[in-house]
């Protein structure tokens, strides 16, 4: 009997369109003599929808036409089924998933919100748990773990949007600690949005305010010179990890912007996603360097507990030969199915990969203890209880 996995994604973060072009590529990949795809898009408005018609790239380029073929779908748990049922007046059991696949980029979603929800309703699900989710979205959680962990990274402070506009010196004091030039970035978003670069004092405020528009919490640091940027994608659990190839990213602003990494070379094809960004592979690193990325982001990997597949990200000071780790991904775009390639693993197989770790780790779960028998319950006498209770207001 095929797997019925329930590929889901969109959701309402700004990531939205780079999430359809992951989850269509992945569809595509799946090997469909093993696997039922159903696939589940939350649109922007947090509505959730199944259907074919999801399948199929060209049909988001109108959406309003594209919700009138698919259904408007809730998924819950009924008698340990999962079911994906329609919303209205007339409710019907439109689909049932085994396995659930969040292919979704970003906040409200690949934040541990999605990955909540999902053990919540006690489904298997592909890729990290809620805890990595959420560590993995906020750069100041990120940093401040990879501080604890003697992790190489880059000097930084941060703030919240209240201690900035009540005590701006307190902020000013901060950031005096840091050496020009600055990035500034909102907490907990990706792809580049509201990152700006500060190479004068007098930029900082509007680069704060820019950073602000998407968050309540900003983080400073100081700008790695003499800048490469290499990513390295990590494959596995807690027992075991495998790196992928390194790739090294080539920016053509600043940094890496939004539009460097997902509009790029967008003219050419759509369905390009990650793939669209300029990238080497291999990374032009020698090899002392390469083992060190490799060992770096296992470490990275274990320390946030995290599975499936991840990718993560470096920052190198070329000259210095200094390698700073910036950040995880914890559902990379394409989930770095091309670095994967690189080394010889096709796309099919590693998504068989990320499906066997989804129901290792569910059947574990399943086996753990979290509630043991006790008589608190029994034991209260509800009218005794009550009484003593009416007894304490009198
Ligand atoms: N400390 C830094 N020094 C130099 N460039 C940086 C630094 N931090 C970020 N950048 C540049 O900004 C880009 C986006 O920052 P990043 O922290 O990766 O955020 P996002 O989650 O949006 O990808 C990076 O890919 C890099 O080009
Ligand atoms: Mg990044």
């Amino acid at each position: 009997m095929k797997i019925k996995v329930g590929v889901i994604f969109g959701g309402e973060s700004v990531e939205n369109e780079v999430s359809i072009i992951s989850a269509i590529q992945a569809m595509k990949a799946m090997n469909e003599e093993k696997y039922e795809i159903v696939p589940i898009y939350i649109s922007k408005e947090r509505e959730w929808y199944t259907g074919d018609a999801l399948k199929d790239i060209d049909n988001y380029k109108d959406l309003e036409n594209l919700k009138k073929h698919v259904i408007n779908v809730v998924l819950y748990a009924k008698n340990n089924i999962y079911v994906l049922q329609s919303k209205g007046l007339f409710k019907r059991i439109i689909n049932t998933i085994d396995i659930a696949f969040p292919i979704v980029h970003g906040t409200n979603v690949e934040d541990g919100t999605l990955q909540g929800y999902l053990g919540l309703i006690g489904i298997p699900y592909v890729g990290s748990n809620i805890y990595a989710s959420v560590v993995g979205q906020d750069k100041v959680f990120m940093k401040q773990i990879f501080e604890s962990c003697n992790l190489p990274i880059t000097k930084y402070v941060w703030f919240f949007d209240s201690e900035y506009q009540n005590s701006f010196e307190s902020v000013a004091k901060k950031i005096d600690e840091l050496e020009l030039p600055f990035i500034v970035k909102p907490a907990t978003l990706g792809s580049s949005i509201g990152i700006s670069r500060v190479n004068k004092k007098e930029n900082l405020n509007s680069a704060i305010e820019e950073a602000l528009q998407y968050d309540n919490k900003v983080i400073v640091e100081e700008v790695v010179p003499n800048l490469i940027e290499v990513n390295c994608s990590v494959l596995g659990n807690y027992e075991y990890q495998e790196t992928s190839e390194i790739e090294e990213i080539m920016s053509t602003d600043e940094f890496l912007s939004y539009r460097d990494k997902y509009i790029g070379n967008a003219k050419k094809s759509h369905t390009k996603g990650m793939l669209a960004t300029n990238r080497v592979i291999p990374a032009r690193i020698d090899i002392k360097m390469s083992e060190e990325v490799r060992s770096l982001a296992k470490q990275v990997f274990l320390i946030l507990n995290t599975s499936g597949v991840c990718r993560i990200d470096f920052l190198v000071d070329s000259k210095k030969k200094k390698v700073y780790v910036n950040e995880i991904n914890t559902i990379p775009g394409s989930l770095s199915f091309y670095l994967w390639d690189a080394v010889g693993k096709k796309y099919s197989d590693l998504i068989d990969n990320l499906i066997a770790l989804a129901i290792k780790r569910y059947k574990k779960h399943s086996k753990l203890t979290f509630s043991f028998e006790n008589n608190l319950l029994s034991n209260y006498s509800g009218v005794k209880g009550m009484k003593g209770f009416k007894n304490k207001i009198r």
